[in-house]
């Protein structure tokens, strides 16, 4: 700012400018200056400097040279002063003006690039999980259940030997209870030490809902029982002290086996699909009578019994069969448990493992993956 300071704090008499001619370039070097100072880059703090410098009340260049320059003026000079001072004022307000104007726009374009959301950011990852295969295979289960007309209860998994035993036909000393090998709970007894608690047990099968049910429904019955069970197994590839049952259970006054047949051959064609065949053979469970157990033909090789490379399927060990699940016809004992009249109802009912289902469908080999938790597992059902 040196050059027009320098000047504009003098008069044109000290300036040594006596003649109207001289007017004309004295002005010309201050708009000379304004131009190169006007054409630098700055941002809107030094805009406003610069325009104080140049417009400013008291102390810039335009008044310095109004109070300095054009009132002390000869009448001669006055003229020629007053109209330079005029050009440049217009040319100063002009670009300041645009000056100011351009500023506002850079700034509005970074404002805008500042708070732009940018949508191609990725986003935070959150891993959804899925239902565990067990859950899922229940499902298909219940679904199948469902389109012919059960209904799904469920009860407790802690019971009495009453429920998991006596009143499903195995009193205290039969050889049967030897092949569930339970899981007795060991309670302290009560606080007030009076009433020792009752023996307990964990479930070794879902049939104490059978009871449970038809102590509380009268017939019409026709529920399933999802839910987990435990048995004093060793885990192996096929055993494990926990798994899942659902059991199933019909009882009305003219069901007969015909009707068992049908409904479980219509849930196993539904679940492993139409080209499956079923069979029974005899067993025996002391509620129901008669007793079978349910086989599908090996879905592994298509019910031949041979492996796709020759030699014996390994599935079905060369039989084409595989066996499914225990069933019968509900043993007259157990409804006089539950206060039925055995000579009116007649009914069936069957217990399946889910696991077991799973793995069949699935071609799983070892029934411990759905208890491990391994995501490696569990990811490829999702
Ligand atoms: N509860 C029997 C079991 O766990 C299965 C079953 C259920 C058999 C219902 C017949 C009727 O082995």
């Amino acid at each position: 700012m040196n050059l027009p300071e320098d000047k504009t704090s003098k008069t044109l008499q000290e300036l040594g400018i006596a003649l109207p001619e001289q007017v004309a370039g004295l002005f010309e070097e201050v708009q000379s200056h304004f131009d190169a100072e006007s054409s630098k880059d700055f941002i809107e703090i030094l805009w406003k400097e610069f325009r104080d410098e140049w417009l400013g009340r008291k102390s810039g260049v335009l008044s310095q040279i109004t109070d300095n320059w054009l009132k002390p003026a000869s009448p001669e000079l006055k003229r020629a002063v007053g109209a330079a001072l005029n050009q440049l004022r217009a040319r100063v307000e002009a670009k300041i003006e645009e000056r100011r104007l351009s500023i506002e726009a850079t700034e509005e374009k970074w404002s805008l690039t500042r708070e732009r959301v940018d949508l191609s950011l990725p986003g935070v990852l959150r891993p959804v999980g899925s239902h565990h295969l067990i859950r899922q295979v229940l499902q298909q289960i219940e679904d199948i259940f469902f389109s012919i007309g059960f209904s799904v209860v469920e009860g407790p998994e802690i019971e009495t030997p009453y429920y998991n035993f006596e009143a499903l036909n195995i009193p205290e000393f039969h050889p049967v209870r030897d092949d569930m090998d339970t899981f007795y709970l060991d309670l302290p007894p009560s606080s007030d030490g009076k009433d020792a608690p009752q023996p307990l047990l964990l479930r070794t099968h879902t049939s104490p809902m059978q009871i449970r049910t038809m102590e509380k429904r009268q017939p019409p019955v026709r529920v399933i029982v999802p839910g987990k069970v435990y048995r004093r197994d060793n885990p192996d590839a096929t055993h494990s002290f926990i798994f899942h049952q659902v059991e199933g259970l019909a009882v009305d006054t003219d069901i007969t086996f015909c009707d068992f047949t049908g409904t479980i051959e219509y849930f196993v064609k539904q679940f492993f699909g139409p080209g499956v065949k079923t069979r029974f053979r005899p067993s025996y469970f002391p509620f129901t009578e008669p007793s079978v157990e349910f086989d599908v033909s090996c879905i592994f090789c298509g019910g031949s019994g041979s492996a796709a490379g020759g030699g014996a399927c390994s599935k079905c060990k060369g039989s084409g069969w595989i066996e499914l699940f225990g069933a019968g016809m509900v043993d007259p004992a157990v409804y006089g448990f539950v206060k039925y009249d055995p000579k009116k109802v007649s009914g069936f009912a069957f217990g399946m493992g889910i696991d077991r289902l799973a793995m069949l469908k699935y071609g799983i080999d070892d029934i411990q993956v759905f208890f491990q938790n391994d995501v490696r597992f569990l990811r490829q059902f999702p």
